[in-house]
């Protein structure tokens, strides 16, 4: 059989609807042309993000029932410890809101002023709360990871010579740890090998500079190893995810991706006076270690969706739907990034709109044509996001390429929704001279695809 169906039927809908096109035009100037800053209600298909976007299985919904909420020392809790220990062999697990409170409780504890953090690419959040404390946030990601059009299977990985170089340079003194974030959600949530994860830890033990994960999509990164890797197609994808986190010493993850949830994380350790040190600064923080800010039930669903985040046919689908797309942009002229993402289709800019120059963001007004064109919202992963201008030093950091991020909510859409969006690009197509580009009004100082806002030139 080749077709490759939900592994689920629906038993609850949410309606959606199509404002008509002069609403839709009211909307996107009202937002400054920031699709942040619509209202979920004023979007037809929903591609912003694929985190804290999932729909809940009945086991899940569920579970939510069986929220114990105590303040300390929950029933949630502790099934939600066994099964992220169950999955990732860590010793110590911290629960937290989301990845980004991990990531700070972690690297403010781990690090200090001159340190450099080096990874295969570091998402927006990881670097800012790197950087924060006045570390440096190193990507070093293989040249075919940065090729739009390079085919090879493990994009994600890791440059092993620049790293040996760097961890020979520096020492364990400046890098406390290296991370990889499987799959590379900035490089086009493409996966990391496992053969480089071994290798990427070995170099850095070998020093005595941990590796952490960064996990939010470690189920869809082992999938991936299942199906490209050789030695690994027999093996189920759980325990190609407990080996990977076998050659790590922890990980930060938000559950709001491969942990079916929409809300939630964790930070999962060996080293014990470190988890001790986190734990103490999650309490200022978050809240008591047995909840880190969440509710009871938000564990439990974690708990359960961490399990079928793992299950073999669901990432059959999940991975072949994110594909499907990628495919069906390929047959109304598109090119998308080759190999499709785990968790989403990444189109260049520039093949879509070449008369509107990079300066004036391509990528940001593709995302404006298609809510405009047929109410989709879509994410700009590109100038708009990345680019920052130094205050100080006046250095502006860029990025190789303006993409457009078509992120796939889990089990939320069908493939006829997605049929919808490949026509919605044709339509954009025909009109792409009408397309303009625009220019930045406000500017925050971090993190700035969330707040920025824009006028049409
Ligand atoms: N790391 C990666 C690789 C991510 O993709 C994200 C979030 C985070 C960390 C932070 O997790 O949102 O729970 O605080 N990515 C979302 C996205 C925002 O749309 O890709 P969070």
């Amino acid at each position: 059989m080749k077709a490759i169906p939900e592994p689920y039927k629906i038993k609850a809908v949410e309606p959606i609807r199509l404002l008509s096109r002069r609403e839709r035009e009211k909307k996107i100037r009202e937002a400054k042309f920031n699709l942040f800053k619509l209202r979920s209600e004023d979007v037809y298909i929903d591609l912003l993000t694929d985190s804290g976007t999932s729909a809940l299985s009945d086991n899940q919904w569920a579970g939510l029932l069986q929220g114990d909420e105590a303040y300390a020392g929950s029933r949630n809790y502790y099934h939600f410890v066994d099964t992220i220990k169950e999955i990732t062999g860590f010793e110590h697990v911290i629960p937290v809101h989301q990845g980004r409170a991990a990531e700070n409780l972690l690297f403010t504890t781990l690090l200090k002023e001159g340190d450099i953090v080096p990874s295969n690419t570091h998402f927006d959040t990881t670097r800012a709360n790197i950087e924060r404390q006045g570390a440096t946030a190193l990507d070093l990601l293989i040249e075919e990871g940065k090729s739009f059009d390079s085919d090879y299977p493990f994009k994600g990985n890791m440059d092993l010579e620049e790293l040996r170089r760097l961890v020979k340079k520096y020492g364990k003194k400046r890098i406390p740890a290296g991370t990889m974030t499987v799959t590379n959600n900035s490089g086009g949530g493409q996966p990391a090998s496992m053969e480089n994860i071994k290798s990427a830890s070995r170099i850095l033990h070998r020093h005595g500079i941990k590796l952490l994960f960064d996990a939010c999509r470690y189920a869809e990164n082992a999938y991936f190893i299942k199906k490209r890797e050789s030695g690994y197609a027999r093996r189920s994808v759980k325990s190609i995810a407990r080996e990977m986190f076998s050659y790590a010493d922890g990980c930060t993850m938000s559950a709001k991706k491969d942990g079916l949830s929409n809300i939630g994380g964790f930070i999962a350790l060996n080293d014990g006076k470190l988890a001790t040190d986190v734990s103490n600064l999650l309490i200022l923080l978050e809240g008591f270690p047995t909840y880190g800010g969440l509710a009871g039930r938000d564990l439990e669903a974690i708990a359960r969706g961490l399990r079928e985040g793992l299950e073999q046919d669901y990432l059959d689908f999940r991975v072949n739907q994110v594909a499907y797309l990628g495919r069906l942009l390929e047959e109304v002229g598109l090119s998308p990034m080759n190999p499709t993402g785990g968790h989403a289709v990444y189109v260049e800019a520039g093949s879509c709109l070449p008369h509107i120059p990079r300066k004036q963001f391509p990528a940001q007004a593709l995302t404006v044509a298609l809510y405009r064109e047929g109410g989709i919202r879509s994410c700009e992963f590109g100038g708009a996001t990345f680019t920052q201008t130094d205050k100080k030093s006046g250095r502006i950091r860029s990025v190789p390429m303006d993409l457009v991020r078509l992120a796939i909510p889990r089990r939320v859409y069908t493939h006829s929704h997605l049929d919808y969006v490949a026509e919605v690009f044709t339509e954009v197509g025909k009109k792409k001279d009408e397309v303009r580009g625009l220019r930045i009004v406000y500017e925050p100082t971090r993190l700035r695809l969330f707040t920025v806002e824009f006028e049409e030139i």
